[in-house]
Order: structure tokens, then sequence, then C-alpha cells
């Protein structure tokens, strides 16, 4: 049995505002979309020529607040997702940040319809958030790397086992960690296929993509308790995030860990 195979794909329907106000409403959220912003900067936006225009696909992009970001700088943008509900709250976003409709579509699509929908491949393809919620993550992966074209760059951001592990030792939960018992509950936020760093790694590489970045995202906020979350400010959180997010050991211990590969 595939290591990760535990339960069917989670479509968010009838999650969707939880997510957003949990997620989105939180500094949780700003600092993931702060630092995602930021590697695909570093990594491909800066060095484009100026009038480039990318073919970017979301898969499972729910809100999608990185590709309205995209889209609004004038790439063309294809968000996913099976869950119609995010697909909403996806729209009112889109309305919301005025992005033409020019540069932007939404699909009401699960990932296994993905090679039959969409046909062309795209320069950037983004995945974020969601190897962790299907059941089989690695063929999940690789029919979101069939999206990228050559030359092309994925931005896959996925919930690292590592940081699981190590919050569950500072809780004191020794039996979880000796089980290796970290599925979430069935219809709550937490995910249900945590993935090993080396495994999501080992796919990439096998299949041909040479990873050219990699970002612990939340390697400091989610280990401070509620008392300290609160006594420091946002700045000063986010300001240490970024002094250690893209170096060991830190960054092996993000509670996601972003990493942008290109195809070759
Ligand atoms: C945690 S959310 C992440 C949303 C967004 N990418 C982000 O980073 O905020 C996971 C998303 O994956 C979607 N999803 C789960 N299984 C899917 C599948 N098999 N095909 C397409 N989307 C899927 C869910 O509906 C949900 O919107």
């Amino acid at each position: 049995m595939n290591k990760y195979e535990h339960t069917q794909d989670r479509n968010f329907d009838g999650l969707a505002e939880h997510f957003k106000k949990k997620i989105y409403g939180s500094s949780k959220g700003e600092i993931r979309l702060q630092l995602l912003w930021e590697d695909l900067e570093d990594n491909l936006l800066n060095n484009l020529q100026d009038a480039a225009r990318l073919s970017v696909l979301d898969v499972g992009g729910g809100i999608g607040q990185i590709s309205a970001k995209l889209a609004n700088e004038g790439h063309k943008v294809t968000v996913t997702d099976v869950s119609r509900d995010m697909l909403e709250l996806a729209q009112e976003h889109f309305s919301a940040e005025n992005v033409s409709p020019e540069n932007y579509e939404l699909k009401n699509i699960a990932l296994n319809q993905l090679s039959q929908e969409i046909t062309e491949p795209s320069d950037l393809v983004m995945f974020h958030a969601v190897l962790e919620w299907l059941a089989d993550p690695h063929s999940g992966l690789k029919c979101t790397m069939d999206k990228v074209a050559e030359g092309g760059h994925l931005s896959l951001m996925f919930y690292n086992k590592h940081s699981v592990i190590m919050k569950n030792l500072l809780k004191g939960n020794f039996r979880k960690v000796v089980s290796n018992d970290f599925i979430g509950e069935r219809g709550g936020l937490t995910p249900i296929s945590p993935l090993d760093p080396v495994d999501v790694y080992g796919w990439l590489e096998a299949a041909g993509f040479n990873i050219i970045s990699k970002t612990g995202i939340r390697v400091v906020n989610d280990y401070l308790n509620r008392d300290l979350q609160a006594s420091r400010s946002y700045e000063d959180i986010l300001h240490m995030e970024k002094l250690l997010c893209r170096q060991e050991p830190y960054l092996s211990l993000g509670r996601y860990i972003h990493v942008i590969a290109q195809k070759q």
C-alpha cells in the first residue's frame, strides 16, 4: 500500500468559509502569501523581460490570491479547483481586486480531469497546499507536473511532516509520534497526508525537475505558544521568518515547504 493512502481527496465544499477565516483571516495566511510571493519574485518574476506574459495554472487554487496578483500584473491565469465553494470565493476575490476578466478563468475541475480539460502546458504551474489533501499525493503531483511546459516552473507548497512531529514533541504527545498518527479529523482543517520532504524532492527529481529554491513557510510562528504569538508584533515575527526560512535546519522545520522547480 502507498504509505500516504489513507482516504479520498478532500474537496473543500462546506469548508471554504472556515478555511478563509481560519487561515487567511490570520497572520498564518499573511506570512504564507508574503513568502510565496517573495520566492516567485526572486526566482522567476524579476528575471522576466518587461512585456513577458506567462501562462499560469493554479491547481487546487482555492481563493487564488497569488493568481489574482499575477493576473493583475498581466499574466494569463487559470485557476482550477474541485470545490465550487472555493471557486465562488475566488470569484469574489478576483472581482474585489478588479482583475480584468481577460486575464483569468476559473474552472471547476478535479486533478484527474486536468489531462483532458487543460490541453496546453503552462509556463508556471502552482500547486499550493493541495498535496496533503490527496489520498495519493504522488499521483496527484504527477498530473500536475505534466502540465508544466518544458523549461517552465512548478511552484509547489506542501505540509511538512517533520513540523507535525516537532509540534507534537513540544506538546508532549509522544504516543502520537510513536504511532505515526497525524491524520486530521474528517471534515477538519488538519491535512490527511503530511509529506516527508525527501519523498517530494525525489518525486520531482525523478520526473526531470531541477529544484531551484526551497523555503520553510512558518519556521517560527507556529512554534510560539499563543501568549508569545500575541506578545510579538506581526512585523517582528515576519522579520524572524524571513531571516531563517531559507536556511537549514529551520527551513526543514517549516509548517510548509515551498519549492520552486524547473522542468528540464
Ligand atoms: C488547503 S486548500 C489550498 C487552496 C490554495 N491553493 C491556497 O494555497 O490557499 C486545498 C484546495 O485543494 C482542493 N482540492 C482537493 N482535492 C482536489 C482535487 N482532487 N482536485 C482539485 N482540487 C482539489 C480543495 O478543494 C481546496 O480548495
